[in-house]
């Protein structure tokens, strides 16, 4: 593995439909992430897409930080150096896609906000990423005013002026505001000096014990693959702390729905790939796919999506029902309180759960799922719900025991 470093942060993009979140994310990597036929013919992103920058430098050079693919060579003729690489997830801008939005904020070290220069600001999903950030906890944010061809200069200023009054008296005031054209690669490179300077490497443990959320599941295989032929199920995700290694035995929870029980899953590491590369270990930072041994039946179109992956028993426990020391977020559209038998949507780490109110008292909330979930108590869930028609994050809340 020539010159290769392993991803050192995990960012993701936010910002309301057609923001440019997906070209920003094709102008940073060079990868267009939005891969799966429905995506290409709606031109829309749906799951959470993933790939990673690699950004390059010059020596001795007051040269900054660009994407390597887009430098070719130094003021002085030498190839620039890649040093860093940073792991990208691209998060759907559509308001029914929330919750991958909101799953996708569990892992990362910062969000880029992508802003459309020609619009006024907030959008709606604008408003409500941003939400999404502010209840997850996340405290680092880098905004991309986009499409900055498309507008006079004054218009981007005034534009400019509008995303520096959303973000006051916020916990992001002051955020970096970056304007590029992301379709032309103007001013891409400033951006990528600002993720550097502005992300500071991951400080995972990586001593604990493995523990992985599944963002994707598939089965590899081509159709008519002679059966020994056929390569195991596939999970593919991100560790929050610990190493896998392949030869590991892990556990994937829940598991297999047994009536009322669950059973895990357990089976072994074969392979661990990130973008195509082929390694001996996983690492928090990555974005993984882990070759198992597992029937690929079991981990296709992601049905493993929301599982946890770690060493057998000494992942989180199981939950049917969640007590949440719950959080209502107070919102001037948003009148409705919380009721008891109100559908609502439950996101806890890379899984979101439909699920139904069952008693509000003493500032807990109970939410019977209609899935089981592993999570770690005192984890932070978001709970979403439909008001007027679109999903909206009403609240939020730490798992109580
Ligand atoms: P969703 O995933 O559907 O939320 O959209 P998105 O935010 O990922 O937007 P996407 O990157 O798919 O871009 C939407 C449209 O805007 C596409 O037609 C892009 O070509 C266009 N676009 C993106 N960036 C720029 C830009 O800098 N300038 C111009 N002129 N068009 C842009
Ligand atoms: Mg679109
Ligand atoms: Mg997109």
């Amino acid at each position: 593995m020539e010159n290769y470093t392993y991803p050192n942060a995990i960012l993701i993009t936010a910002g309301h439909v057609d923001h440019g979140k997906t070209t920003v994310v094709h102008a940073l990597s060079g990868a267009w992430v939005a891969r799966h036929s429905e995506e290409l013919k709606r031109a829309m992103t749906i799951k959470l897409g993933y790939t990673s920058i690699d950004l390059a430098k010059c020596d001795g050079a007051e040269f900054g930080v660009a994407p390597k693919y887009l430098v070719e060579k130094c003021p002085n003729g030498d190839i620039p150096k890649p040093y860093r690489k940073i792991s990208m997830l691209d998060a759907p801008g559509h308001e029914v896609l929330i919750s991958t939005m909101i799953s996708g904020v569990t892992f990362v070290d910062a969000i880029i906000m992508i802003i459309d220069a020609t619009m006024p600001v907030p959008q709606p999903q604008t408003e409500e990423h941003f939400l999404a950030a502010s209840v997850m906890g996340i405290k680092n944010l880098i905004i991309v005013q986009n499409k900055i061809d498309l507008v006079q200069k004054d218009k981007a200023i005034e534009n400019y002026k509008q995303i520096q009054s959303f973000i006051k008296g916020t916990w992001a005031e002051g955020a970096p505001i970056i304007p590029v054209s992301a379709l032309h690669k103007v001013n891409i490179d400033a951006l990528a000096t600002v993720i550097d300077e502005r992300v500071p490497p991951k400080s995972a443990d990586m001593d604990k014990s493995p523990i992985m959320y599944v963002l994707r599941s598939f089965n590899v295989n081509r159709p008519g693959t002679p059966a020994e032929k056929l390569v195991g199920g596939v999970v593919g995700g991100s560790l929050i702390q610990g190493r896998l290694r392949i030869g590991d035995e892990i556990e994937i929870r829940p598991g297999l729905k047994m009536g009322n029980t669950y059973k895990p899953i357990i089976t072994k590491v074969v392979s661990i790939a990130m973008d195509n590369v082929q390694l001996d270990e996983a690492r928090p930072g990555g974005l993984v796919a882990i070759g198992t041994q597992l029937d690929p039946a079991l981990t296709k179109a992601d049905s493993l999506v929301g599982s946890v992956v770690g060493h057998p028993n000494e992942l989180y426990p199981v939950y049917s029902s969640v007590v949440l020391d719950y959080h209502q977020i107070q919102r001037r559209d948003v009148k409705d309180q919380l009721k008891t038998n109100d559908q609502v949507m439950t996101i806890m780490g890379s899984a979101s759960i439909p699920g139904i109110i069952k008693s509000i008292r003493n500032g807990n909330v109970e939410i019977t799922l209609r899935r089981a979930v592993c999570a770690s108590p005192g984890s932070r869930a978001v709970v979403i719900k439909q008001v007027g028609g679109r999903w909206r994050i009403i609240g939020w809340g730490a798992l109580v025991d």
